[in-house]
């Protein structure tokens, strides 16, 4: 089976993440070229991804989220997403190519290529992190009560941040800020919105679209449904990047 570009992309980040740390006590001489090849993209700046990253779980088997919500979101909010996505760096190119094309202009198509970005990256994160059973792992357990003083306090917190989200747009997201080296959960209004430095851990859409064909304008019914299906098994791997990524 021919690997996913994104997923090809995906693991060559985290290569170079760690690759880094694994480099740490070496010269700046023998790390170059080395870190050259980690991180070497898969896609030109003005290409994207034409095919959307497959669900890793079967939706019709997900707890309190119906399999037309999950297909309709996957295949309409964040396939729209990728279509557009893929359109708008088309433009770009083009507008980019052309001297006569006015600043805010492209501006416009920039600010629409961050919100797009965000949407693709988001919504796999997403997706990635759903199809499990709700039950964290004694591992990420102890590194979220750790830095949060409880697993409760960190759950009472994610879900609150969710609940005031509801009925508008956003996400939930709990983080590892490779700067301040904290784990925390942010609010994010949009897309764009990303939190400085940060790799997302566990992600939850707050748009309505991810639940009112369930729930209606029931937001906390989702948030509820939402955390019975968390894949932790994908947030732990994800605190092991994060993990490498502090040790340098
Ligand atoms: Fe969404």
């Amino acid at each position: 089976m021919t690997e996913h570009p994104d997923l090809q992309r995906r693991s060559l980040l985290c290569t170079a993440a760690v690759t880094v740390a694994v480099l740490g006590t070496t010269t700046a001489a023998t790390t170059q070229p080395l870190l050259e090849k980690a991180i070497m993209p898969t896609l030109h700046a003005f290409e994207s991804q034409t095919t959307l990253k497959p669900l890793a779980f079967d939706p019709a088997k997900l707890s309190g989220l119906s399999e037309r919500l999950i297909r309709s979101h996957w295949e309409n909010n964040y396939g729209g997403s990728v279509k557009a996505l893929e359109v708008v760096k088309k433009h770009l190119a083009e507008a980019l190519a052309n001297k006569d094309t006015p600043p805010y202009i492209y501006n416009a198509l920039k600010r629409e290529h961050l919100l797009r970005t965000g949407s693709v990256v988001f919504h796999e994160d997403y997706f990635d992190n759903l199809g499990g059973n709700g039950q964290a792992g004694a591992t990420e357990r102890k590194v979220i009560a750790d830095a949060f003083g409880s697993f409760d306090t960190w759950e009472t917190e994610f879900r609150r941040i969710g609940a005031g989200l509801g009925g508008g747009s956003g996400w939930v997201m709990l983080g590892f800020n490779t700067h301040t080296h904290q784990l925390e959960n942010y609010w994010l209004a949009d897309h764009a919105h990303g939190p400085a430095a940060t790799l997302p851990l566990l992600v939850m859409d707050m748009y309505e679209h991810s639940y009112q064909m369930d729930y209606g304008a029931a937001a906390a019914k989702y948030i509820d449904a939402f955390f019975k299906n968390i894949q932790w098994e994908v947030v732990a791997r994800r605190i092991e990047t994060a993990r490498q990524v502090s040790r340098t």
